[in-house]
């Protein structure tokens, strides 16, 4: 499996001629492969995603999912959001069912897939309980529990902790790392934090605005086995700040 960008382009037309959104964004994701887009708010990256998603369709270029296009949402496409987007009146366990509902699997099965997610996420006794009897990063989590019951190829994540406090945003992190570890999913991760980036990806695309385009991409190699300890270690942190000085020289809003 393999997402391919190819020369993406996106605008928007304007009362006088159109205003360029996305402009050549080439990048592919391989199986099991972690890629992430960095880049500062407006620069496009929900774009990007919507686009992925098959919400939206390219104004040039071709986006291609297991060698063919993308030419509307489908359940190979798994999509975390940024705000909490559970159904406020469905309990945790039937948010997660509600897809698979759709799908018109049988009951027995949706319920047995479902237990199982909720205990993939660590909340297989948060079941019954409502959306707001829970909180921030346990809603995420059923919101990727939600995503997984699909049995995505690939899980697109638009910012989906940047609502959180720090220490849950980092153990959410830890979480989202041990998941992928464990499914051998493909990510795209869209963040416009560089701690993120660099915590969880293989692989990091700079998103500059303006139109959004690519300004550079890195692998990245180091030991995300113990994240707490890299966090701290020299190698990431020296590779944080270059990081950072690059991106602040293109725009001065990223943290
Ligand atoms: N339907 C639309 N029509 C016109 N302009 C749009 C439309 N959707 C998005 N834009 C513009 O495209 C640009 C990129 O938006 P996008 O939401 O992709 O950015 P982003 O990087 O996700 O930002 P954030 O970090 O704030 O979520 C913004 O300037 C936005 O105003
Ligand atoms: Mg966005």
């Amino acid at each position: 499996m393999d997402l391919i960008l190819d020369g993406v382009c996106k605008s928007y037309p304007q009362s006088r001629g159109s205003l360029a959104i996305l402009d050549d964004i080439n990048f592919s994701i391989h199986t099991g492969q972690f890629v992430a887009l960095l880049g500062s708010s407006g620069s496009g990256k929900s774009t990007v995603m919507r686009l992925v998603a098959g919400l939206e369709f390219p104004s040039n270029g071709r986006i291609t999912f297991d060698g063919l296009p993308v030419g509307g949402p489908g359940s190979d496409r798994g999509m975390v959001f940024q705000k909490y987007s559970l159904y406020p009146w469905l309990t945790a366990a039937q948010n997660v069912a509600f897809g698979m509902e759709l799908q018109g699997l049988p009951r027995l099965e949706v319920r047995e897939r479902t237990a199982y997610f909720l205990e993939v996420v660590g909340l297989r006794d948060a079941g019954g309980r409502l959306p707001r009897e829970l909180s921030g990063g346990m809603q995420q989590r059923i919101a990727i529990a939600r995503a997984l019951a699909a049995q995505p190829k690939l899980l697109l994540l638009d910012e989906p902790f940047g609502a959180l406090d720090l220490q849950i945003r980092e153990s959410m992190q830890e979480f989202l790392y041990q998941l992928w570890q464990q499914t051998g999913l493909s990510v795209l991760l869209i963040t416009h934090d560089i701690d993120e980036a660099l915590l969880l990806a293989q692989q990091i695309h700079v998103l500059a605005p303006r139109p959004g385009r690519i300004v550079r991409s890195l692998m990245v190699d180091f030991d995300h086995g113990d994240m707490m300890a890299l966090r701290l270690s020299t190698p990431f942190l020296e590779r944080r700040q270059e990081l950072a000085n690059g991106l602040r020289q293109l725009d001065g809003t990223l943290t």
